[in-house]
């Protein structure tokens, strides 16, 4: 037997939460588990404008050929000026330049895998907490993975925990960062808050990974890529890992980036081609339907106009739910409790509800969230945010 030795692990904790969601039959149920968009009849939609983008390539796309190992130039200008703005001069400057990858995890992995051979000895640093692939994927590729507190036991942002352990962190350290919407708290530094982080990076020499996964979903397209572009004006170098999933609502389409910010054009080049080396071995080149929509969509004027008013109304919605949440607690005596709802932004809400709690909700009234509290709130349903705050209510009691 070669395979006798074998153990079993336990699944993916957020995955595995819509396969226990999808077996449940009470009609009531809640799914708050993995983060997707659910617009008001619990669907996770295409955009329209995805749908006129796929359109275009059935009519017009001549090849499946492979694109190359960066994936397709188009894709990888516009995304950049997605994230950096199309005002950035780092493109021109031929300072900055776009992977495409599988999704934003791919983008992560290939970053993980970068890190280790191109900057060998450098640790990483996570918030605590972070998404948890965070940690398998840094840990995975042999990387010292450290973490600087964030939200605490109290569901507060640290500031001053975060920014005391960062500047213990050694010299040439690398250290993660969410640009907006934490994954899963919901908790996003103020403009105060990313310059004091920007300070100790700049002192301790560090070397910001900037995870982008949910532009669009906090302020706005432009206000949510505030930090990456502060960074990478006031940094040398920088890496920021961006994902089509959310907001683009491409998820299965793997469609992602991992954008470098070089000090100089020449070097730029060099750490392009280990990135391509990196990425043959990992994925050999890049799927890529997902960003080929991406790329038609961002490169025409009109798709790009409806595909923004359609970001824009998914943010709407999620602001609207955990607003509607805060005043539907209210009757249960609730509202103050849970009022971070409220003030906390994208898909993503650490309610402060115990593993124990959780664990009550999904049994006696059938809502999913993570373990550790997590909701996503975008999987909350306006028409029945009453019933949700009463399950709620039950197992605070
Ligand atoms: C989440 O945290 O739920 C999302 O990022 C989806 C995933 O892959 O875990």
């Amino acid at each position: 037997m070669h395979f006798g030795a074998i153990g079993r692990v336990p699944g993916d904790p957020i995955l595995g939460l819509m396969e226990a969601y999808a077996k449940d039959s009470n009609p009531n149920k809640f799914d708050l588990g993995v983060g997707v968009f659910k617009d008001a009849q619990g669907l996770t939609p295409i955009p329209a404008a995805v749908k006129q983008a796929e359109q275009r390539l059935l009519e017009q796309q001549a090849s499946k050929s492979y694109v190359g190992g960066h994936g397709d130039a188009a894709f990888g200008r516009l995304i950049g000026e997605l994230v950096l703005g199309s005002d950035s001069s780092l493109f021109s400057n031929q300072r900055a330049g776009a992977t495409q990858t599988p999704g934003g995890t791919g983008a992560l992995r290939l970053a993980a895998e970068f890190i280790e051979h191109c900057l060998p000895g450098r640790g990483i640093w996570l918030s605590d907490p972070t998404w948890p692939i965070h940690e398998t994927i840094f840990a995975g590729a042999g990387l010292k993975v450290s973490h600087y507190p964030y939200v605490g036991a109290d569901n507060r942002l640290n500031v001053a925990g975060m920014l005391a352990a960062l500047e213990a962190a050694p010299t040439g350290d690398v250290v993660l960062l969410h640009a907006c919407c934490h994954n899963p708290t919901g908790f996003d530094l103020s403009q105060d808050d990313w310059r004091a982080v920007l300070d100790v990076v700049r002192r301790r020499e560090l070397l910001p990974l900037i995870d982008f996964a949910y532009q669009g979903f906090g302020d706005g397209l432009e206000e949510d890529a505030w930090a990456v572009r502060l960074f990478a004006a006031e940094l040398p170098e920088l890496l920021i890992t961006s994902s089509c999933s959310k907001n683009f609502g491409l998820y299965r389409d793997r469609t992602g980036a991992l954008l470098v910010c070089s000090h100089d054009a020449e070097k730029l080049v060099d750490v392009r081609s280990q990135l391509a080396l990196l990425a043959r071995n990992l994925w050999s080149t890049p799927p890529d339907h997902g960003a080929a929509v991406v790329a038609q969509i961002l490169g025409d004027a009109d798709l790009k106009r409806l595909w923004v008013e359609e970001v824009e109304a998914m943010r709407q919605r999620i602001a609207e739910l955990r607003v509607g949440l805060v005043e539907a607690l209210a009757p249960h005596g609730l509202s103050e409790r849970f009022a971070h709802i409220a003030e906390q932004r994208g898909m993503f809400s650490y309610t402060g509800l115990s593993p124990e709690q959780v664990k009550q909700l999904r049994e006696r009234h059938s809502v999913y969230m993570v373990g550790t509290g997590r909701a996503n709130i975008a999987g909350a349903d306006a028409a029945r945010l009453e019933a949700l705050a009463a399950a709620i209510a039950d197992v605070c009691r």
